[in-house]
């Protein structure tokens, strides 16, 4: 049932070159410059002239949310807000039949995250479900949805169902893009192309987990460790960080990387490894300057880049490269070795990883 690997989160990780694809599979059509999520169908119109969309989750899944406000405010210029379903049902939010609100859920029985729904349904809002597990209350309750498709999940650490939900925010984002005019149906093509090679792509970084396997030998012992990212890749320093401390019970922090400066910088010693998502994009001269920052102060700097950049060699322990893609389609190939990283340093320090202590696989109490 493993697949014949060791655990089930291993087992995910290495799936997702067909997680994502599966998550793709008859949506994306590069060719034909189109996406196609047949169960937005019915609702899209609405969604196209939303004037805000909401999205909540809780864990791993308001990460995605993050990535997905990058994708959608970028490609289809629509505002978003993020929010943690817990908060959003206690903070009685302003809500206005304009609002669409998305609702992502691998189990799609997350309690505040159900909670969420109801609250949107009761505002008179349209409430779209991206969930993984087929027939779950939240995939019941949403007016309409799209599937992730990405096969159960086992492991407590989510990894597969991020991608998925990542993939499908990204279709999700292009496909307003384009109903709404923000995209030429070039530009659609452009992105659906580059959709379409991310599991390729994944499996590139994949085969080289020997590399972060080494990294983890070197950084089992740590107690703490910093994720560092912006733009696109600041919700992946938050899951990174994530990974590690459900599973390694190793204390970790994600920050957009400019927030250095305004207080962990105080943290930063040789015993503390600093992992940088400093892939080459807009911001990516900043990103530099704060792994600047860190190498000047005796900090450990892990670097996770784009293929064949050599600039930050004198400047990083190790620089993991994974293959280039559009900006916002980052997250799916800078996640996965943060996923490994983590699945590797909790295996050498004995935890139990399918299975972490005090930790549900899913939060049916609020
Ligand atoms: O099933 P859901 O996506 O609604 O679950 C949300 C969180 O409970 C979940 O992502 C949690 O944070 C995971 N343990 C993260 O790995």
């Amino acid at each position: 049932e493993k697949g014949g690997y060791e655990h089930f989160m291993l087992k995910e990780i290495m799936e997702q070159p067909h997680s994502v694809a599966d998550a793709m599979r008859g949506r994306v059509h590069p060719q034909e410059g189109q996406i196609r999520l047949g169960g937005l169908q019915k609702v899209l119109p609405q969604l196209v002239e939303a004037e805000r969309i909401v999205i909540c989750a809780c864990g791993t899944s308001w990460h995605a949310g993050l990535a997905g406000e990058y994708l959608i405010e970028a490609l289809a210029r629509v505002p978003v807000e993020v929010e943690y379903a817990s908060e959003f049902r206690y903070r009685n939010p302003v809500l206005t039949e304009r609002d669409v609100v998305i609702v992502i859920s691998q189990s799609g029985e997350t309690a505040d995250t159900l909670a969420a729904v109801r609250q949107a349904q009761g505002a008179g809002c349209l409430a779209v479900g991206l969930v993984n597990a087929v027939g779950s209350t939240i995939a019941r309750e949403t007016d309409a949805g799209v599937y992730l498709h990405a096969g159960p999940e086992i492991g407590v650490a989510s990894t597969k169902a991020f991608t998925a939900q990542v993939a499908v925010l990204a279709q999700i984002a292009l496909l307003l893009g384009a109903e709404r005019g923000v995209l030429s149906q070039d530009e659609v093509r452009r992105h659906a192309e580059a959709l379409a090679a991310i599991p390729a792509q994944i499996q590139t970084v994949l085969d080289g987990e020997e590399q972060i396997r080494r990294m983890a030998r070197d950084y089992r012992y740590a107690s703490n460790f910093l994720y560092l990212g912006r733009g696109a890749n600041f919700p992946v320093a938050l899951e990174g960080a994530l990974k590690l401390k459900e599973i390694s019970y190793i204390h970790a922090e994600g920050y957009p990387a400019a927030e250095m400066k305004h207080g962990p910088i105080a943290l930063i010693d040789q015993f503390m490894p600093v992992v940088f998502i400093a892939t080459r994009d807009a911001t990516y001269e900043k990103v530099v300057s704060n792994i600047e920052e860190v190498a000047a102060r005796g900090g450990t700097v892990i670097a996770i880049t784009d293929e064949g950049n050599r600039d930050l060699d004198a400047l990083a322990e190790y620089v993991v490269e994974v293959p280039k893609t559009i900006d916002a389609l980052e997250p799916l190939l800078t996640v996965i070795p943060l996923q490994l990283l983590s699945y590797h340093i909790a295996v050498m320090r004995g935890a139990d990883v399918d299975q972490p202590r005090n930790l549900a696989k899913s939060v049916t109490v609020e």
